[in-house]
């Protein structure tokens, strides 16, 4: 994809696209329920239809008349054995989140992706799962993918310490323990994204959280919701800094989930100096309209418990601070190695080939700015993050043209990415 600049002011409003996290979890816990459960604006981005169309594989009726989509669940007992191995793309939180749901059936599945989530480490999953009796094995004695699932019927609760912090891993980890016979408590390392904790309750389940303790009493039963999915903050961040970059800018995001497990991004930016306003607070479904404008940024340091709360927005956080005055450090981000791409050298590589000065470390980035950046060829690794945090890069801050290769990758997470885009420039398409 050829990316000439296109420097202008970003004016309008735009409805930011619906959260990845919980659209993939309202599937998951409507085939888990008994009941129909009705989800109003839910993700299709490629991952989340991988888990729509895995859970529909595995004999789950699930329909989509266009506007909102109805899952006919009958509880975990009403799947139905596969054939073949189930391909769920690029889609971490598909495979991850199916080990712990898939643990406890009466028979075995086979899951496997695409050739980036074949390279993601499930040991993570894998091993607490396997200490509950479970019965998961990766790809030839290995930890990867394809992994097979033997569903064991007599799964045990534990205690488990988690050794990373990972809302995948937790979510996991707490559905199987939705199917185990007694108490089981996961200690969480820092707090990461809580979806699988609300949405046990929304969907009638008990489950106590203590600080960084949460204790689930298995087995349970789940009754079917309705579920709206609020904009997901992940997709926002993009234009947020957009905004924040451009002369002359002011644009509105409305209906953005701002549940506080990840609205790091919102301190950081306020921590650099960024304007951002937030509106029409709506305290139930945790969703607000942001007002972001240009601003002049200083450099920062990001690290500790705010990183599992704005995990995935570092790279265009990295992006922000190339044009911040000053230093800023990334620190405590090694998961953005295990990310779809080794997102710490991916983002360093690629803006540096542009001009920043970026450097990675063993668990982050050091970005001295501000400087100019400016046109080069570039990839997004087929990481959909990396993709648009170089499209803004390219399009709103760099002079002259952008190559970029794999930006086909942004439907993963943002099919109409670039439309959107389009949308906040007055002076019309680039
Ligand atoms: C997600 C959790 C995060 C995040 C991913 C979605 C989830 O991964 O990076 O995009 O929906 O639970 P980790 O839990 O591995 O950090």
């Amino acid at each position: 994809m050829k990316l000439v600049t296109n420097k202008q002011n970003l004016q309008g409003t735009l409805v930011i696209p619906a959260d990845k996290s919980i659209s993939h979890r309202s599937i998951m816990f409507g085939a888990m329920a008994h009941g129909t459960t009705t989800i109003h604006n839910f993700l299709r981005g490629e991952d989340c239809l991988s888990t729509l169309n895995a859970f529909k594989t595995l004999g789950v009726p699930i329909e989509d008349d266009g506007t909102v989509i109805r899952v006919y669940g009958q509880g975990l007992a009403a799947l139905k054995p596969v054939d073949s191995p189930i391909d769920v793309g690029n889609s971490g939180t598909t495979i991850r989140l199916m080990m712990g749901i898939l643990a406890g059936t009466d028979f075995t599945t086979v899951l496997t992706g695409d050739a980036s989530l074949n390279k993601r480490p499930m040991a993570r999953v894998m091993d607490p799962i396997n200490q509950m009796n479970g019965a998961i094995s990766g790809f030839e004695d290995t930890q990867f993918p394809p992994v097979t699932i033997k569903g064991q019927a007599n799964l045990a609760p534990m205690t488990y310490e988690m050794p990373v912090a990972s809302a995948q891993v937790k979510s996991a980890i707490l559905f199987a323990a939705l199917q185990a016979k007694g108490e089981t408590v996961v200690i969480e390392k820092e707090p990461s994204r809580n979806h699988t904790e609300e949405m046990i309750r929304q969907f009638g389940g008990s489950i106590k959280v203590e600080g960084k303790n949460i204790h689930v009493k298995g087995p349970q039963t789940l009754k079917s919701q309705t579920v709206i999915v609020p904009g997901d903050i992940s997709s926002a961040a993009f234009f947020l800094v957009a905004a924040l970059l451009c002369k002359d800018s002011k644009i509105q995001l409305t209906n953005v989930g701002i549940n506080p497990t990840r609205t790091g991004i919102l301190e950081v930016i306020e921590a650099m100096g960024g304007t951002l306003e937030l509106s029409q607070v709506d305290e139930i479904n945790q969703s607000a309209t942001i007002t972001a404008r240009s601003s002049e940024l200083h450099g920062t340091t990001i690290g500790g418990a705010i990183i599992p709360r704005l995990i995935d927005e570092l790279p265009i956080i990295a992006l922000l601070a190339t044009q911040a005055n000053g230093q800023t450090i990334i620190r405590d981000a090694q998961e953005l190695k295990v990310k779809e791409t080794n997102r710490i050298d991916a983002v360093a590589k690629e803006l540096t080939k542009m001009g920043a000065s970026i450097k990675a470390t063993d668990d982050g980035l050091i970005i001295n700015g501000p400087t100019p950046l400016y046109g080069a060829n570039v990839t997004s690794y087929g990481d959909h993050r990396i993709g648009m945090m170089l499209q803004i890069a390219a399009l709103l801050v760099a002079d002259g043209e952008v190559e970029l290769e794999q930006a086909e990758a942004v439907s993963v997470s943002y099919p109409d990415f670039f439309t959107d885009l389009t949308k906040l420039l007055p002076g019309g398409a680039i």
